[in-house]
């Protein structure tokens, strides 16, 4: 399985800090937003990444970034000239895909709870058709919603609704299986000038292959769209931070477990951000995996 960032988009909603800037490389309290999605595929198990982004703001996430081999990955960048839409990413992707499944994130989503490793790896066993996540939220209306039937089938997708079946918000990690290029060729802009991800995973619903695995009460879901939800998201990292000692995403850590890098490597990555407690608390855990290091 191959995973996709998608982190373009205009930011309007930011203006005028997304202005000159990509909103995914905001900082979310003491890492830049796109490392939250990114953690989310690497914890799915996902070593090959493509991320997309606007043609001004690639360049600066390819800096960020590099090859990945710093955390053990395969990071490959693709520009979306104009922001068509979430599936234009499958059409932007699809000689990257290269016929393999995917797991597509948008670049403003954060997810944390626990096992969510777990809940990743059990989504990703049967994909034949699309796997999508659900999140309850108080204010269905501004959300697209699925309503699922006790197998956890997605039975309605309903955009925005004003009387909605259920309170189950529709997130920004998708699942599919490879024929989502073929979909997302054949699809027509909506009437907003979109391709529509809601129109690809609607025709998952009718051939009944679509799946909405709930996020239930230990998740957090948030986006960072607009200054308000920018601003309390920091707040809930700091929080979480600071009250546990652990970090949420911090790709050096999550690669060490993952056994994508080992603790040498960990432990150099610590060295060169040392001055940040950042990269202080990436030599401690390379440090508690392997004490030699200690010693260095
Ligand atoms: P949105 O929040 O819908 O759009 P945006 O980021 O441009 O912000 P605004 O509404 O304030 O103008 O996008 C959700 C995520 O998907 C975000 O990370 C950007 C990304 N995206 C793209 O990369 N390309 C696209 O064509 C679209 C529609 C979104």
């Amino acid at each position: 399985m191959k995973g996709i960032v998608l982190a373009g988009g205009n930011g309007t909603r930011l203006h005028p800090v997304t202005i000159a800037t990509s909103k995914q490389l905001l900082p979310i309290y003491d890492k830049p937003m796109i490392y939250y999605p990114v953690s989310v595929l690497m914890l799915a198990g996902i070593r090959d990444i493509l991320i997309i982004s606007t043609p001004a703001s690639l360049p600066a996430i390819q800096e960020l970034f590099g090859d990945g081999s710093q955390f053990g990955l395969n990071i490959s960048y693709t520009p979306q000239p104009e922001p068509r839409g979430i599936a234009e990413a499958f059409t932007l992707g699809a000689g990257y895909l290269a016929g393999e499944e995917c797991a597509l994130i948008l670049g403003d989503n954060l997810f944390h709870g626990a096992g969510f490793h777990d809940l990743l790896h059990a989504a990703r066993t049967d994909l034949s058709g699309c796997v999508l996540f659900g999140y309850p939220v108080i204010d269905p209306q501004r959300y697209g919603i699925g309503e699922v039937d006790d197998e956890g089938r997605l039975i309605s997708i309903e955009e925005k609704p004003l009387q909605p079946r259920s309170d189950n918000a529709i997130t920004g990690l998708y699942f599919y299986p490879p024929d989502v290029v073929e979909l997302a060729r054949g699809l027509r802009p909506s009437a907003r000038g979109e391709l529509e991800i809601t129109d690809i995973n609607r025709h998952y619903l009718a051939e009944g292959r679509a799946r909405l695995v709930g996020l239930g009460r230990g998740f957090t879901w948030l986006d960072a769209g607009t200054h308000q939800s920018l601003l309390e998201a920091s707040q809930y990292v700091q929080v979480l931070e600071n009250r546990q000692g652990v970090r949420v995403a911090c790709l050096e850590e999550i690669a060490l477990r993952m056994g994508f890098i080992d603790a040498d490597q960990c432990y150099d990555r610590g060295i060169q951000m040392r001055h940040s407690p950042y990269g202080r608390y990436v030599m401690e855990v390379a440090r508690a995996m392997a004490p030699a290091l200690a010693s260095r």
